[in-house]
Formats: C-alpha cells, sequence, structure tokens
C-alpha cells in the first residue's frame, strides 16, 4: 500500500499559517514538507548562506555524477570510486539522455519496486531507483563547476527547466532519484544535511531573490 502512495505521490495538505505545505511520503516513510518563508523575512546574507549549502549539496558527487553537462558521460567520482573518472563501460547518455541511442541506462540501472531494502546494499553495483536513470539535461551543469556558475544556472529559468524556487523545491520532492542521493547505500557516501534541509534552503535563498556569491549588492 505504501508503495502505491509512493508512485501516485502529492498528499496536499494545510499548515496551521496561511502557507500551503505539500507532504509525500518516501520509501522509508520520509516525510518532506515544502514551506516557503514569508516574503521578506529572509536577507540577502542569509539568503546566501543558503546559497553556500545548497552548493554543497549540487556539488557532491551524489549529485554532480549524473549533472556533468554538455559532455554526455555520467562520472564515476566521490571517495568510493576513489579517483573521479568517467562512468566506465563507455557508457553515453547521448540526446536523449537516456542512452537510447547506444545503451539504455535502464539497462543495467533498472527500476527498482520490489525487496527495496535490498536494492542498494552491494557495493559497485549500478544503483536503482523507483524511476528512470537518466542523465540530467546538459543546462544543469554542476560537475567541475564554480559556486557561481552553478547559482546563476540554478536561478534562470531559461536554464534550469522553466522553474521558480518553489517548482525547484517541488521538483525535488518528487525525484526519487534524488531520496536515494540521501541514502544511495553501497559503501556510497550520502549527499551532506537533508532532503527536508535542502528543501528548506532552497526556499530560503529564493524568498532572498536567489542571490549569488559575487553579486554587486544592491545591483
Ligand atoms: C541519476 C542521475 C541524477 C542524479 C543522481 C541527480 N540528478 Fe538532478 N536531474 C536529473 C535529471 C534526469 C533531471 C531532469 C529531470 C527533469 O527536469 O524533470 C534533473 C534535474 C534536476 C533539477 C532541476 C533543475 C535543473 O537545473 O534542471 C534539480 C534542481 C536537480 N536535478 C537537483 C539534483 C540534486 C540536488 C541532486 C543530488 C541530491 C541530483 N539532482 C542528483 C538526474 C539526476
Ligand atoms: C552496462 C551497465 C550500465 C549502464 C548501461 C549504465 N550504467 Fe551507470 N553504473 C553502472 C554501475 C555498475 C555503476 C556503479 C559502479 C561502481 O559503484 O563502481 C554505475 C554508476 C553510475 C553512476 C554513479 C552513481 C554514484 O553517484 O555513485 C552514475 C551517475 C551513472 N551510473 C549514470 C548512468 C547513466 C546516466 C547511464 C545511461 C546514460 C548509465 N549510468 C548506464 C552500470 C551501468
Amino acid at each position: 500500500m505504501s508503495k502505491m502512495l509512493l508512485h501516485k505521490g502529492l498528499v496536499v495538505t494545510l499548515s496551521l499559517s496561511s502557507a500551503i505545505v505539500f507532504t509525500v511520503a518516501m520509501a522509508a516513510d520520509e516525510k518532506v514538507e515544502i514551506s516557503p518563508p514569508a516574503a521578506g523575512s529572509v536577507s540577502k546574507a542569509q539568503g546566501l548562506n543558503a546559497w553556500s549549502r545548497i552548493f554543497q549539496v549540487a556539488s557532491h558527487p551524489r549529485c554532480a555524477n549524473c549533472h556533468t553537462g554538455p559532455s554526455d558521460r555520467p562520472m564515476w567520482s566521490g571517495p568510493s570510486y576513489g579517483k573521479p573518472r568517467v562512468h566506465g563501460m563507455n557508457i553515453q547518455a547521448g540526446n536523449s539522455r537516456i542512452g537510447a541511442e547506444t545503451i539504455l541506462c535502464s539497462t543495467c540501472h533498472t527500476t527498482k519496486s520490489d525487496d527495496w531494502d535490498n536494492a542498494n546494499t552491494t557495493k559497485h553495483a549500478a544503483p536503482r531507483v523507483a524511476m528512470s536513470w537518466a542523465l540530467a539535461p546538459a543546462n544543469a551543469h554542476w560537475f567541475g563547476r564554480t559556486t557561481r556558475q552553478i547559482c546563476e544556472q540554478l536561478r534562470d529559468p531559461e536554464t534550469n527547466g522553466g522553474r521558480d524556487t518553489l517548482e525547484i523545491a517541488e521538483h525535488l520532492n518528487h525525484d526519487l532519484i534524488l531520496h536515494w542521493a540521501w541514502s544511495p547505500g553501497g559503501n556510497r557516501e550520502p549527499a551532506p544535511y537533508s532532503l527536508q534541509e535542502h528543501v528548506n534552503d532552497i526556499l530560503a535563498w529564493g524568498v532572498a531573490g536567489t542571490p549569488c556569491p559575487e553579486d554587486q549588492s544592491g545591483g
């Protein structure tokens, strides 16, 4: 039953304040609340602090390995891999981003919904989540990029899939790949903070006006 709920997705409830709060039941009964701070309540300095944590997440191997930009090659990086290197076996995501032109990601990164607890315990096995595995869009280029470059990509609807920060937060909440990134198993290091903290930071950064490092003040 909980697995059915997982695929059906969103339960919308009203919080005690006037803000709308979305809650989603996830694999490990994890719930994420999307509750933006009130307009004007987050300073630019606080927004920049939130951004510095967002950057630590975005540049972490559990995220950046799939956000490799125009190269179309996923990466194997992070302590569990030793030296960073491109994905073995000559994997190319192609324009499809799912390897349709060569070999599908899902050939190895199969969609797993049964026996969930054991899906990712084996070291060096292909990670499996309850949705199709794919490389991120070329615009969402994070691997090896600076905090300012990632910040400017992520705040611009032209390059972030047409989303404002509330929509980014909702997207994070729906995205089962992201839930894997915080409990990846197989000896892989989880992304820093938690999904809830990351969602909170995205929302605070948005209310602060999506400041990026080295923006001119008042500019
Ligand atoms: C398995 C590969 C994969 C991993 C790992 C991954 N992503 Fe993504 N990401 C994608 C794909 C594919 C999309 C495009 C999906 C869409 O737009 O609906 C995407 C899109 C996004 C977007 C939408 C904004 C944009 O600029 O396109 C955000 C935000 C995002 N990912 C955050 C993260 C974060 C944070 C992590 C790590 C905690 C992460 N992703 C890990 C594949 C991945
Ligand atoms: C032939 C099998 C195979 C195919 C096809 C494949 N992968 Fe993988 N992938 C693996 C294996 C195995 C690992 C784990 C390697 C390890 O941990 O040493 C892996 C790991 C990854 C990782 C690293 C995850 C992490 O952060 O630890 C990413 C990212 C990734 N694959 C993306 C892709 C994408 C995107 C595609 C399709 C374009 C794809 N893979 C196609 C077998 C495959």
